[in-house]
């Protein structure tokens, strides 16, 4: 074993991590992914009910760069109240060739913009160029990413807000004028749905909070938040032309396709849109789903990417 493990805290991971980085890594993650040059290992997800936990371990192998590494963490929803992000994420990595540790990382901003970077990649290709209105559903801390993602790729012109936090929202909606976008809070889901371009849901929730009969044509919802047997945002109750995931064995068990979509009506996993070995939107008017569950091959390349960079300038 090496002498020391590096530890990379999350002040260091924020001084390291830009979200354009994160969106290049991500579309890697995903397109290696697609091409057998990484593996994924069965996630572990269980619940701590005592503590309103839901605690996992994503692992996974990067072959050309010879890592391997697991996150562990999860979500405890009590946390908030306690002034505690809900979200609680660590990384370690090895090397490949002798299973050595070579760090630990925090890994709460890393999931945040690894997230963010999803929703952002998975849009590039399925949503229309031109969307100028985003309609989030749910205010934590991953809406503030995926905004960021698509405000970085959009021609964003306002954002539309639903909630069920008091405060919460309204929060959001002043930081996004803050930053020079028209934003407003939307009464109901429905009415958030049927204006926007693109649509992201990003809660904890067991129960759905949009139905894709509410969205009107042309639109393309991210579904963010369901990454654990029983959550549930959506009910599909209009058949979106595309359904793609970033990886069917999860989606489909952890993800918003465990609620009766079969492999045969799934349309792509992200790879292989990203290698263009599927086509993304073909045309002004199909509507489009990207389910994200969250690839610990995407958590491997961001926090590989702040290791070799912490290394670099600190050691
Ligand atoms: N796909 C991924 O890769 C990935 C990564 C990280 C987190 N997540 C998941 O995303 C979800 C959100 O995480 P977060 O860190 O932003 O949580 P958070 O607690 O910071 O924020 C959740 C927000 O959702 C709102 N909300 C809850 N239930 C709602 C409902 N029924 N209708 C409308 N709004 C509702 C809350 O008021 C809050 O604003 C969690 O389920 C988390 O596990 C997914």
């Amino acid at each position: 074993m090496n002498d020391q493990v590096m530890i990379i805290s999350e002040s260091d991971v924020k001084s390291l991590l830009t979200l354009q980085d994160a969106i290049h890594l991500t579309e890697k993650a995903y397109s290696e992914l697609n091409a057998a040059q990484s593996m994924i290992f069965p996630a572990v997800r269980e619940e701590i009910k005592e503590y309103q936990g839901i605690f996992g371990i994503k692992s996974s192998y990067l072959i050309a760069k010879k890592y391997i590494g697991l996150k562990a963490g999860g979500f405890w929803l009590g946390n908030a109240a306690k002034g505690k992000m809900n979200h609680q994420s660590t990384m370690m990595l090895f090397d490949a060739e002798s299973g050595e540790p070579l760090c630990a990382l925090s890994a709460n901003y890393l999931t945040a913009v690894r997230t963010g970077a999803a929703g952002a990649v998975a849009a590039k290709s399925l949503a229309r160029k031109d969307s100028k209105i985003i309609g989030i559903i749910g205010a934590g801390t991953q809406a503030r990413t995926q905004l960021e993602g698509l405000l970085a790729t959009f021609p964003v012109e306002q954002v539309l807000i639903y909630g069920k936090t008091e405060g919460k929202e309204e929060l959001l909606a002043k930081e996004i004028i803050e930053k020079g976008y028209s934003a407003a809070i939307c009464p109901s889901p429905q009415e958030l749905a049927g204006q926007s371009d693109i649509i992201v849901t990003t809660t904890p929730s067991y129960a759905p909070v949009l139905h894709t009969s509410w969205v009107k044509d042309g639109a393309h919802i991210n579904a963010i938040g369901s990454d654990t047997r029983g959550k549930r945002e959506l009910v599909i109750d209009r058949k979106p032309d595309k359904m793609v995931c970033d990886l069917w064995v999860q989606s489909s068990i952890m993800g918003e396709f465990q609620h009766g979509i079969t492999r045969e009506e799934l349309y792509a996993e992200i790879g292989e849109i990203v290698n263009n070995n599927k086509k993304g939107r073909e045309n002004e008017g199909e509507i489009t789903l990207f389910d994200s569950t969250g690839l610990s091959v995407q958590d491997l390349e961001v926090a590989s990417f702040v290791y070799e960079a912490f290394k670099s300038k600190f050691v």
